[in-house]
């Protein structure tokens, strides 16, 4: 990247672009509490690995992070049952479904095609080996965004466990099919504690921190504290460059080239290759439940400061969504 960029100034035209594009989304709705969310706001954060940030727009606005957390929950799990435990009950391959599709749980025999749709997500959370899993998940949560004041949302907990049907669908499916794992007592439990991983809130500044650890194979630069070994973080990666953005990776990959992850609740995090971390967020979504205004924010930033992974490191013309 071209250090003399001024990273403050493109940050600011990129939110100026994305709210250009909010009036093609909508707020979630199908979790009741998440429909209450502010439909205009839009914000973003990007952290240097020296410690410097740059923010705009509702960057300090908390949302919870709904499908980001099944990038910790993985950590989580591949740190507490290990690599082939973990993939003896999930695969690694990306979907062209929606991320709560049950289409392939019926025609595939066996395993969720990846940990980042929810079926995935719900397998790998069963995988979790740890005494009290939320509490931990919390933790590792807290130091990846180097924020102590974490916390879950109990309203939308609570709205989820309640409106979640699908998801416990999917989750009766994987018992019948002996696909979840360890020696839970009820599935309902296993369904319980992706319910409140889901409804953990963050900002944009928290995922931005949390993606520049990504970015640096797993240290915090600001403390030097390697957090994951950069096996795992090469691994969550990868999936979430190959599935992180649902039946939309293909083309955000084309068009972003940035391991990056999405939650309904409007949050994107996204990995950049000099070890730069971004945060975005954006309750407006699109058809494939990604935050339309997150999404065109990132974009930008992408071509304008030449992070496309698969680039010379040169700012390029943007490929219009
Ligand atoms: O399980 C659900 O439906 C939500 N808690 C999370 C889904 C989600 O974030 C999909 N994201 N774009």
């Amino acid at each position: 990247m071209d250090e003399t960029l001024d990273i403050q100034a493109v940050l600011e035209a990129a939110i100026a672009e994305g709210r250009q594009v909010l009036y093609e989304g909508n707020v979630a709705d199908y979790i009741p509490e998440l429909a209450k969310a502010a439909p205009g706001s839009l914000g973003g954060c990007l952290i240097k690995p020296d410690g410097t940030v740059y923010a705009a727009g509702d960057y300090d606005i908390p949302f919870t992070m709904q499908s980001i957390s099944k990038t910790f929950s993985l950590i989580l799990a591949l740190q507490t049952a290990g690599f082939n435990r973990v993939f003896s009950k999930v695969g690694m391959e990306p979907t062209g479904d929606r991320f709560d599709s049950i289409l392939q749980l019926e025609l595939k025999d066996w395993h969720p095609f990846n940990p980042m749709i929810n079926a995935g997500a719900i397998v790998v959370s069963s995988c979790i080996r740890a005494k009290d899993p939320f509490d931990e998940f919390l933790k590792l949560v807290r130091k990846l965004c180097a924020n102590d004041s974490i916390s879950m949302n109990e309203r939308v907990y609570y709205s989820e466990k309640q409106s979640g049907t699908r998801n416990r669908a999917i989750a009766y499916i994987l018992m019948n099919d002996h696909i979840l794992d360890g020696e839970w007592e009820d599935v309902e439990d296993i369904l319980d504690l992706y319910f409140r991983m889901c409804s953990v809130m963050v900002t944009a500044k928290d995922l931005a921190h949390y993606a520049m650890v990504l970015a640096n194979d797993g240290i915090d630069p600001t403390t030097g504290e390697q957090i994951v070994t950069p096996d795992i973080v090469r691994v969550v990666k990868t999936l979430m460059l190959l599935c992180g953005m649902y039946d939309e990776s293909g083309e955000y990959a084309v068009k972003v080239g940035l391991p990056s992850k999405s939650g309904v609740g409007g949050g994107i995090c996204a990995v950049a290759p000099n070890g730069m971390g971004i945060g975005v967020f954006g309750p407006k979504l699109n058809k494939k439940g990604n935050s339309v205004g997150g999404e065109k924010v990132i974009q930008y930033l992408s071509s304008h400061l030449g992070l496309h992974m698969l680039s010379d490191g040169k700012p390029y013309k943007s490929i219009a969504f």
